[in-house]
């Protein structure tokens, strides 16, 4: 629960509402999907029903009502012939529920008429000899169909329960098929509360990382403006080696993000510069070897420093790791070939070329052509290499 809480703790009325637009649309989505797949579904079944009805009377008629000894034996009044087939309509036709000789009801000589009343369902057979040339004119066969076994009859089962709803009428139009179902279940309900709380939560998340990145990047800033107060040179650098390493990863065919990440590292790298004595970064002679101890530092006082900000971690551990060398002779772990992080590698390469091609107090920037000829020599990733020189050079 502290987490809900926490969720709705900043902008409570935007996210209230989000939660109930979200809500409301989702469920207003469930249920026009269903009322559409609905109606669908009880149409086709309408025309099922009403076929199995029309093709049961049509069966009856020609099996019972259209026949010589049927007719005869009606019109000479001879109820046990009509009472013996009785028990077999009865048996034979489930949704066959009653059935009575009866005085004609309404003229016409049709074979049999649908007729509904009071959510009953009658068929009215006219009798009529074999050849269905001559026809009894005052009486006719009234049925009563069972509509409730129709549904069983005509063997429709599914995940849908179905009605069929008999209206006054005197057609097949009178059988009318509907859902029994809730159109919206308990699942529904619970989808679309998902659905609301999903939205707030990403409302949240969004909030909380823009938030938090616009903190680092403006953090990040200061200290990379500090660092090109004490030492000019490594700002500037900075810049091009994010811009070596961007093109390197893109030509490599690393992802957008991995892109991303890089040319951040390449900003960063050198940031735990801040850490070294501004003496020994602006000497323009040799480092001594403990001078040059020092200045190794920076890669583990850039990592301390990056890895302050949780979304760059990544980041730190590319800093930490772009003064390894292929060979093992680098620092600060002497990392191997492919101990060292791919992106580090590709940092090393944007580095050391950047390095090379910058004019410095104390010697004049090589060019692009001699670098390269010397890091073909340097225990570098040489694919990497090629990469940055198809880039660089025209
Ligand atoms: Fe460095």
């Amino acid at each position: 629960m502290g987490f809900f809480r926490l969720m709705f703790q900043e902008h409570r009325k935007t996210k209230i509402m989000l939660f109930v637009l979200l809500f409301f649309m989702s469920l207003t989505g469930f249920y026009r999907l269903n009322q559409s797949r609905l109606t669908e579904l009880e149409d086709l079944l309408e025309n099922v029903i009403q076929s199995f009805i029309v093709s049961t009377a049509d069966g009856i008629s020609v099996g019972y009502f259209q026949w010589d000894d049927m007719y005869d034996s009606i019109i000479e009044t001879d109820d046990s012939f009509l009472d013996h087939y009785k028990h077999d309509l009865l048996s034979t036709f489930s949704i066959v529920e009653e059935i009575d000789l009866i005085e004609m009801p309404f003229d016409g000589s049709d074979l049999y008429t649908v007729y509904a009343e009071n959510q009953e369902l009658h068929l009215y057979f006219g009798i009529f000899d074999s050849n269905v040339e001559q026809f009894i004119d005052d009486k006719m066969v009234r049925m009563k169909f069972n509509h409730e076994t129709i549904l069983d009859q005509a063997h429709i089962s599914g995940e849908v329960n179905f009605d069929i709803i008999i209206k006054d009428g005197d057609s097949i139009d009178s059988v009318h098929i509907t859902s029994k179902d809730n159109i919206l279940g308990f699942y529904h309900f619970l989808s679309a509360l998902m659905i609301g709380l999903l939205g707030i939560f990403f409302l949240y998340t969004f909030n909380k990382y823009s938030i938090s990145s616009h903190y680092e990047i403006e953090g990040l800033a200061n200290i990379v403006m500090l660092l090109s107060k004490k030492d000019a040179y490594t700002a500037e650098h900075s810049a091009d080696v994010a811009k070596y390493a961007k093109a390197i990863a893109t030509s490599f065919g690393m992802t957008r993000k991995q892109q991303k990440t890089l040319e951040k590292a390449g900003f960063l790298h050198d940031i735990g510069k801040i850490g070294i004595s501004e003496t020994i970064l602006n000497k323009t002679g040799k480092l001594e070897k403990e001078e040059f101890e020092e200045v190794k530092k920076h890669s583990i006082i850039g990592y301390e420093i990056v890895s302050q900000f949780p979304n760059l971690n990544e980041v730190a551990i590319i800093v930490k790791h772009h003064h390894e060398l292929m060979n093992g002779s680098g620092y600060p772990d002497g990392l191997k070939g492919d101990e060292i992080p791919f992106s580090s590698q590709v940092l090393a390469v944007a580095d050391v070329y950047s390095a090379m091609t910058t004019d410095r107090p104390y010697r004049k920037g090589y060019s692009g052509k001699a670098a390269f000829e010397i890091m073909e020599n340097m225990s570098l990733n040489q694919e990497l290499v090629a990469l940055l020189k198809e880039n660089v050079i025209h």
